[in-house]
């Protein structure tokens, strides 16, 4: 990473206080340079790991996440990557902050919900950051139930898992790949498409993600939440949520909830839209992070056959799950 990206990190209010404790560890040394920050060529950064493709630099330490200790209060925002994270993140945290705005905006939200099993060696640790927190922590993550720490199951922890629908979670992956600098750019859109069906993508399978959190979906301690109904009806999922947390839902909460967790708020702000991540991490120049927030963008990528193939393979895996998805409201 390049010393004036780093100056910029250290310099960005938004995101002081995360980094800054990170620059009091080990950030100054040369152990950033491990982060490979030009792109590789192809995908030699994943590794399957328990049967789910992963970073493997996440993986490397991943004592520190199997020995994680959860506290009774800590809330799980659980999701396969681009199924309305950092949407619902904002909620959470607005729910807990009781409406207030300027607490919101106090610093970037993957230092406010850090993201646990996220790992770059001394520089991201998502462990060390929900270590430093205090509780109640919003504990951010893409695993699938069975690499969740056990910890959080003994503790009995509230979990919160989104989904959104196959395809237009394919879309927005393919951009955001496009966005981590250090991944692999995937050479066209079918292409992608073809390795998310292969579950050849980071977090491995999408079905097999969403299958294993629906099954325990049964516990009441977990909610299950859909990016389209959110969408579809937002006061109505607000509610849920916080009801979900045990607080009152006042109309003027919601309200302020609504108001700030829009997209267009989202979206300008620099505490929500990740802008405030280095450009050599994470590049807004092919696409922003908070790209179109709709349902059924997928619609402008898939052709006819690719849809349908898609949708054969769908149906195969997903034969056996009471889950259903809509991919158009
Ligand atoms: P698109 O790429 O389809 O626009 P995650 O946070 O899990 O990475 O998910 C990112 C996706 O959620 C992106 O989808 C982003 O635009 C969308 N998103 C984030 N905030 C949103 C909001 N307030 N309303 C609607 N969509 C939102």
């Amino acid at each position: 990473m390049k010393t004036e990206n780093l100056a910029k990190i250290f310099s960005t209010l938004h995101i002081k206080k995360g980094w800054q404790s990170h620059r009091e560890g080990q950030l100054v040394g040369s152990s950033h340079l491990e982060m490979g920050t030009s792109r590789p060529e192809d995908y030699e950064i994943f590794a399957e790991f328990r049967g789910v493709l992963m970073d493997k630099r996440f993986t490397k330490y991943w004592d520190d996440v199997e020995t994680f200790l959860a506290r009774p209060d800590d809330i799980v925002i659980a999701t396969y990557p681009k199924s309305g994270t950092t949407w619902v993140s904002e909620i959470v945290y607005m729910i807990y902050k009781e409406g207030d705005v300027e607490k919101c905006k106090e610093d970037a939200i993957f230092n406010r919900v850090p993201h646990l099993e996220c790992r770059y060696e001394e520089l991201i640790n998502g462990v060390r950051q929900l270590k430093e927190k205090e509780s109640p922590r919003i504990v951010k993550t893409h695993l699938p139930p069975k690499l969740l720490p056990a910890s959080f199951w003994e503790k009995n922890c509230k979990m919160i898992y989104i989904c959104r629908n196959a395809k237009d979670v394919v879309v927005s992956y393919y951009h955001f790949i496009q966005m981590i600098v250090s991944y692999p750019n995937p050479e066209s859109f079918s292409e992608f498409a073809e390795k998310f069906m292969q579950g050849q993508v980071l977090y491995g399978s999408w079905y097999d993600h969403v299958k294993s959190w629906w099954k325990k979906s049964k516990n009441s301690r977990i909610l299950f939440v859909f990016y389209e109904d959110m969408i579809e009806d937002i006061r109505r999922e607000v509610i849920k949520l916080i009801e979900f947390l045990g607080k009152k839902p006042s109309e003027e909460l919601i309200d302020k909830i609504i108001q700030h967790t829009s997209f267009q708020e989202m979206r300008n702000n620099p505490s929500t839209n990740y802008t405030t991540m280095p450009e050599d991490m994470m590049t807004h120049k092919v696409s922003p992070f908070m790209r179109k927030g709709i349902v059924g963008d997928w619609k402008n990528h898939f052709t006819v056959a690719l849809r349908e193939k898609f949708d054969e393979h769908y149906e195969q895996q997903m034969k056996e799950c009471t889950l259903k998805f809509r991919e158009e409201l």
